[in-house]
């Protein structure tokens, strides 16, 4: 087998169907919602990798600074042969893993973004020509079969993606995650922090307005496979801090009174003037928030890094 392949496990009609069905039933409910994987086609992939270098977007930096200072003690607890990451994108900061972890025989990045795991694989295998790359174009919410691969397994998911799923969600995600591991395999986890709501909306609301692009790009993606009319001009980038349940929610709310038709799934939308469509939350978490959350899933808590100014954390948890 080549050094690099990329397997799809689900037919492009299946995705083809998620959206419609994410996108009918999202755009015909109170409020209006859309789940968030639907941002990353190759444009979304790439305005996700401008927003990880604006000067507010502090996550990515900050948890680079905790692999880099980590990744040493990660690969001596771990021995990790194995390591597979969900919703990899670029695998940018993985790279200082790849780098650490000496008994690394297969790496297996995992995304709905098939243009960043192409890229992806590219860049690692220039860089590491002995590692072998299986990459799978999944969505990690669907579960998963992994390639069989040697042991022990790591099972990176990094970039405080945990966050932007739901409570009940998080909890079923875990839960897979458990069963994707052997006992004695582990879980790196990257969560971002709660902290001042200043540093956390200017972190979701740039004033170079990459992230309202980002946002806006899943207008483009639902008119362009579904033949949809948004123009996304009628929508406003919106990023609040949610208190109670600690999150940021990106919003798109609509400018004034408009109809859209998506004829793909025989739809005409109605916004009012002010209506907003929740586009993505993205939940900070706090330390026993998130042992809690691992136990539930039968997934010990072992090591809790933050950065030097405490704004994200990366957890090391075993399966037990
Ligand atoms: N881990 C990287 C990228 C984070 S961006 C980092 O830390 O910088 C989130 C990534 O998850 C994107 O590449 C996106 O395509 C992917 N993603 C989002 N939802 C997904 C899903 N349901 N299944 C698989 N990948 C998903
Ligand atoms: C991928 N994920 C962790 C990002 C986040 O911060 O929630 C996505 C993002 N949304 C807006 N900016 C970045």
């Amino acid at each position: 087998m080549s050094p690099l392949s990329i397997t799809r496990t689900l037919p492009a009609d299946a995705t083809a169907a998620a959206l419609r069905t994410d996108v009918t039933q999202g755009l015909s409910r109170t409020p209006k919602q859309l789940p968030p994987k639907w941002f990353y086609d190759a444009r979304g992939s790439e305005l996700f990798e401008d927003i990880t270098k604006l000067p507010d977007y502090y996550p990515t930096r900050a948890e680079r600074e905790i692999l880099l200072t980590r990744a040493d003690h990660i690969a001596a607890a771990t021995q990790a042969r194995t390591l597979v990451e969900l919703g990899s994108g670029s695998s940018d900061k993985t790279r200082h893993l790849i780098g650490a972890l000496g008994s690394l025989h297969t790496y297996v990045p995992i995304d709905v973004s098939e243009s960043a795991l192409a890229a992806a694989g590219e860049a690692l295998l220039a860089d590491h020509p002995g590692l072998t790359v299986h990459a799978l174009v999944a969505d990690f919410q669907q579960g998963i079969e992994l390639p069989a691969t040697p042991g022990p397994r790591l099972l990176a998911f990094l970039g405080g993606t945990l966050g932007n799923l739901l409570p009940d969600e998080r909890a079923a995600f875990l839960r897979s995650v458990h069963d994707m591991l052997s006992p004695g395999d582990a879980l790196l986890l990257g969560t971002d922090l709660v902290k001042d709501e200043a540093t956390l909306v200017a972190a979701y609301d740039d004033p170079q307005r990459v992230t309202a692009a980002f946002n806006k790009n899943v207008l483009e993606v639902i008119n362009r496979e579904l033949g949809g009319d948004f123009d996304p001009a009628d929508f406003d980038h919106v990023a609040v801090w949610d208190a109670r349940r600690e999150w940021i929610e990106m919003r798109l709310r609509a400018r004034k009174d408009l109809t859209v038709k998506i004829p793909g799934v025989d739809l005409a939308v109605t916004f009012a003037a002010g209506e907003e469509l929740r586009t993505e939350v993205s939940a900070k978490f706090r330390q026993e928030g998130v042992r809690k959350e691992l136990a539930a899933a039968g997934l010990e808590l072992n090591s809790w890094w933050t950065d030097s100014a405490d704004r994200f954390a990366l957890s090391l948890a075993f399966r037990v």
